[in-house]
């Protein structure tokens, strides 16, 4: 199991796999998702505060709607072991 925290949240336990989107959506943290979950937007994106390197490696198609290294987009980041992200301000 892997631990996912998001800053003022409750920590919740999941099986490594799933995207960021769909475990703050299962565990009703409220991430945006304005574009349907393709890459075509910035409202799921997420400061990475540790962990980075559980998360699936960064996509092209993230690039455009990051302001740094340390972020990813919430519906494009697999988690593959424990992370702590943080919400990042939308569009
Ligand atoms: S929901 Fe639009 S990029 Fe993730």
């Amino acid at each position: 199991m892997a631990r996912v925290e998001v800053e003022g949240f409750p920590v919740v336990e999941v099986e490594p796999g799933s995207t960021l989107l769909e475990i703050c959506e299962d565990a009703g943290i409220p991430m945006e998702c304005a574009c349907g979950g393709f890459a075509a937007c910035n409202s799921c994106r997420v400061d990475v505060l540790a962990g980075m390197d559980q998360l699936t490696p960064l996509k092209e198609e993230e690039l455009a709607f990051l302001d740094g290294e340390g972020q990813r987009l919430g519906c494009q980041a697999e988690v593959l072991g424990d992370v702590k992200v943080r919400l990042a301000s939308g569009m």
